[in-house]
């Protein structure tokens, strides 16, 4: 494995000091939320390894959603855990991933350190970030073991309909590969497509607590898959990354589950309100165009004029205290900017559009 470290995660807000920023735009979830609030008391809970495919209870609950078995379900650390043992059990040097371009920076990056082929699909924002059916089937041949699409989109925000999800599939499943589908953002989307396990057996879903659920310091997530001997390989790669989860997380997971449906109709309030504001922002000032994201918390515009970006960032940060995430973190050109509209408040959120436009006139005055 080649490990690198992705400047999404070295320049994140938790590695910088959530002390120095002041309105924070550049997360892709909801606000976290405090051990007093979910107000568990796990007293007799006893501190015991557990079941390695993970908590029976909470796999019942992800399995009654999607409509499979408990056993169709893995419980691993977060999203980011899954797509690991997901990538480290299917890819090698000799075989290639099919990869949406630009994406979750993990997606790319796993494939680069394990030194498989990566087949990079380019989206791009006059095509609405969508995938080229005619370039994939142009790219897909016999070493490609795996298509890997997020749905929602990070850092886009773009959603596949269900005919373009069901094509993928049809397409992944001609050529002999699984399609992955990085489903992390489903819960934060008003109209959500199918999951991908109703697809077929070669398809294979992941996701988890964090982004939803505002709860990314438990480290729960999952891959749902209908196939058993796929699902055989990833317990094997999970017991030998960490044998099994944390009890106190999946304990934890688990109460955050049982109440869903509550949790997230306030979350979803919240982020509907903010994503008003920032509408009628990028609509309102010639700063920003975008394609309106519609799944998710995060969009992924672009600045109208070109301006010298690094003195932008800089800026932004130094003297606006604001962070949005830049087109970099996403091997894109810095002119791109991922904002987060899920996790700051109203106010918050408000100040931090009015930093950005404020910094974004500073450095074009002096341009
Ligand atoms: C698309 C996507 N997948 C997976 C992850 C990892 O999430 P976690 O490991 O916190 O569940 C992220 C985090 O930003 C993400 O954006």
């Amino acid at each position: 494995m080649r490990y690198r470290r992705m400047p999404i995660e070295a320049e994140s807000p938790e590695e910088l000091g959530y002390d120095t920023i002041k309105c924070n735009l550049a997360e892709s979830s909801v606000s976290d939320r405090n051990w007093k609030e979910l107000g568990i008391i796990p007293s007799d809970l006893k501190l015991a390894y557990t079941d390695h495919r993970g908590y029976l209870p909470l796999r019942e609950l992800i399995a009654e959603d999607y409509g499979i078995s408990p056993n169709d379900v893995l419980l691993t650390p977060g999203a980011a855990g899954a797509l690991f043992i997901v990538a480290t059990s299917l890819l090698n040097k000799n075989n290639a991933v099919l990869v949406e371009h630009p994406n979750y920076a993990t997606n790319l990056e796993t494939p680069y350190a394990i030194g498989c082929e990566r087949l990079l699909l380019p989206l791009n924002f006059e095509q609405q970030w969508k995938p080229d059916r005619k370039k994939i089937e142009k790219m897909l041949n016999a070493s490609v073991q795996l298509l890997s699409f997020t749905q929602p989109h990070n850092p886009t925000g773009r959603m596949l309909s269900e005919v373009e999800l069901e094509l993928l599939s049809d397409m992944a499943f001609d050529n002999k590969s699984y399609l992955l589908l990085d489903e992390t953002y489903r819960e934060l989307s008003a109209h959500p497509t199918p999951v991908g396990t109703s697809f077929g057996e070669h398809v294979i879903s992941v996701s988890s607590l964090s982004k939803a659920f505002g709860v990314p310091g438990i480290r729960m997530g999952w891959i749902a898959c209908r196939n058993k001997e796929l699902m055989e390989l990833f317990l094997a790669a999970k017991e030998q990354i960490l044998i099994c989860n944390s009890i106190l997380d999946e304990y934890v997971a688990w109460n955050c589950y049982v109440n869903k449906a509550e949790t997230l109709r306030a979350i979803q309030q919240r982020n509907n309100n903010n994503f008003g504001v920032l509408k009628s922002f990028v609509e309102s000032n010639q700063m920003l165009e975008w394609v309106e994201p519609k799944g998710g918390v995060v969009c992924f515009p672009r600045m109208i004029d070109s301006i010298d970006t690094d003195k932008f960032y800089s800026l932004l940060q130094s003297q606006y205290k604001t962070m949005v995430g830049p087109g970099h973190w996403f091997e894109m050109p810095d002119s791109y900017m991922r904002i987060g509209f899920g996790w700051p408040d109203e106010k918050e959120f408000k100040h931090g559009l009015d930093n950005l436009l404020a910094c974004y006139q500073q450095i074009k005055q002096k341009d």
